[in-house]
């Protein structure tokens, strides 16, 4: 059997911008029929919220758009997420340095900025919400769900993989 696609979305505290990736480019994966193909998960460089439900401003956003976020958790991401994941994206420049830091060297997979598969390319970092206004969040949701598509055609290109949606 073919080995699993996975996809690690990270940014600082895993409770506003990864999770909302997680959770919509999850439902893609699963709409596209895609579930056994591409697992999904989502992690923090920050220790702030670890085990946290995500904030209650992103999973109101997420709901009033269609998706549930209310099963995830906050974890820390670890170098050796690197040994299980095949994508490690990150939200902002800032994640991407941590990130680089414990990448190891054996590490093949991609790790970049989830912008890069905007299909918009308004802005190449998705900004930090946590600290401004409900408009932030807002934002933060529609740069996710254009990425996301984005994302999934290219892991289908790559991988040879046919959504039937
Ligand atoms: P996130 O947002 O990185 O998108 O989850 C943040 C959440 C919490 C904090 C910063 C950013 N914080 O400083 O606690």
């Amino acid at each position: 059997m073919k080995k699993k696609t996975a996809v690690l979305f990270v940014c600082l505290g895993n409770i506003c911008r990864s999770p909302t990736a997680h959770g919509v480019f999850e439902t893609l994966v699963h709409r596209a029929g895609l579930a056994s193909a591409i697992d999904v998960d989502s992690a923090g460089t920050g220790d702030w919220h670890i085990g946290h439900a995500p904030d209650k401003r992103t999973t109101q956003v997420a709901l009033t758009k269609g998706y549930d976020l209310s099963h995830l958790r906050a974890r820390l991401v670890t170098p050796a997420d690197f040994d299980s994941y095949d994508y490690v994206v990150a939200m902002d420049r800032a994640n991407l340095r941590d990130l680089e830091a414990m990448r190891p060297a054996s590490f093949q997979g991609f790790l970049g900025l989830f912008l890069d598969f905007s299909t918009q390319r308004t802005l190449s970092e998705v900004p930090d919400p946590y600290y401004g206004g409900d408009a932030g969040f807002e934002q933060v949701f529609n740069l996710v769900e254009d990425a996301s598509a984005g994302l999934l055609a290219h892991i289908c290109q790559q991988h040879g993989l046919v959504a039937c949606h």
